[in-house]
């Protein structure tokens, strides 16, 4: 993985795309997944990073997946002892819950409302709800198509090819209710903080972003022009990407450099090909195997003396994930409760696992049959 290069080091690393559809878009000096802007980014990252950093946040975070994983428990034992479920579906509700409620302060309960398709008798949705978790979700698949279309498809094609035209007008209608949704989460806890003394206050991300630089916030910091309060249209954007959580490793150079013995000019875009690294057996044993062990230290099967690099999840440099630590902490989590709890077997062992790639590699269907351990 040592590729050598003439100037090239961490720091030409610092924008991503300068792709037009995401300028049309406005998110490449937004938010932080996609935001070119320096200075901007780095002032969104720095709040972000402060809140899901700090070891209250973390505590929490923690304690929210136990406790939401014994309420899924009572779901699934409502539906029987032994019997077969779609881990994938009921993941992608309980990982969106989890970070919503991190994210926002309040229950989102995607996971019982997909509890209530499957049961024969509902459980009412305690409390009121700002959003219905399943037209939520819908808005975020939009939001995520919207991008990877914008991004692929040129100007002409989005605005003036019937058919496209359409489809581009109605990515954006829908796009546009969800930054309705998010601005109304947004003011609504804005003014539950106004309106109340809570001490100490929540360690959701809201509440982090929208008392930083204010009189609320304890931690304020000294230093730099970041003394100014985050706006709402700031905020909609870090929590947008939050939920969307981005994973392009993605570099622009900045001025003519030689990589690789190969000479390439300011402006070229390289996409690190993780997928490739980490399924290539110049680096690893049976890549293509599941041998978990393979990271259990002193395990038979631990993979040794790894190239740098060679294990790259979550990027590196400076847009190294900074939800890396969030990301962990919920997997170990589920992994020691799913596998402590519930002996799982896969339903179907020969078929092959149904997938997709919008933006990221998602599993869509993933039938297991679950039973509680007796001991
Ligand atoms: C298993 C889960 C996750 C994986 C595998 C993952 C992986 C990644 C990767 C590969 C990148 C790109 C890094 C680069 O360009 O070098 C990234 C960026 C990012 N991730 Fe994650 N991530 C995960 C979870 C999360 C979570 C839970 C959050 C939020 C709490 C998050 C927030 C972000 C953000 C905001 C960026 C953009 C960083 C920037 O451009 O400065 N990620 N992630």
């Amino acid at each position: 993985m040592a590729i050598t290069t003439t100037v090239g080091n961490r720091s030409q690393r610092v924008s991503n795309f300068e792709n037009e559809g995401l300028v049309e878009l406005g998110l490449t000096t937004q938010g932080i997944i996609c935001n070119g802007n320096m200075k901007s980014w780095q002032f969104n990252r720095k709040f972000l990073t402060h809140s899901i950093m700090s070891p209250n946040f973390l505590k929490d975070f923690v304690q929210e997946t136990q406790s939401l994983f014994n309420e899924m428990g009572n779901y699934w034992s409502n539906l029987g002892t032994d019997f077969q479920i779609d881990l994938a579906q009921w993941m992608y509700r309980f990982t969106t819950d989890t970070m919503l409620k991190s994210t926002t302060g309040k229950p989102f309960y995607s996971v019982l409302s997909y509890y209530n398709t499957l049961a024969p008798t509902k459980i009412k949705v305690p409390g009121l709800m700002t959003i219905e978790p399943e037209e939520f979700l819908a808005l975020i698949t939009n939001w995520l198509t919207m991008v990877m279309y914008f991004l692929f498809f040129s100007n002409l094609i989005r605005h003036y090819i019937p058919g496209f035209r359409q489809f581009t007008q109605k990515l954006l209608a829908k796009n546009e209710q969800l930054d309705e949704k998010v601005l109304t989460i947004i003011e609504e806890r804005r003014k539950d903080i106004e309106s109340s003394s809570e001490t100490p206050l929540q360690n959701d991300i809201l509440t982090s972003l929208l008392i930083a630089n204010t009189s609320r916030d304890t931690n304020s910091s000294s230093n730099d022009e970041a003394l100014k309060p985050l706006t709402n249209n700031e905020i909609r954007q870090i929590m947008l990407d939050v939920f969307i959580a981005g994973i392009d490793t993605v570099f622009q150079l900045s001025r003519e450099d030689v990589i690789g013995g190969l000479k390439f000019k300011p402006g070229t875009m390289f996409c690190a090909n993780q997928q490739g690294i980490h399924r290539s057996t110049q680096y690893w044993k049976d890549p293509e195997k599941f041998i978990p062990e393979r990271f259990v230290k002193g395990s038979e099967f631990e993979a040794k003396n790894l190239e740098k690099n060679a294990y790259n999840p979550f990027g590196g440099g400076l847009r190294l994930c900074p939800g890396r630590h969030v990301a962990m902490a919920e997997l170990k989590v589920l992994i020691v409760l799913l596998f402590g709890k519930y002996d799982v077997q896969l339903a179907n062992p020969k078929s092959p696992l149904k997938y997709s790639l919008v933006a990221l590699n998602q599993c869509n269907e993933l039938k297991v049959l679950i039973r509680p351990k007796t001991n």
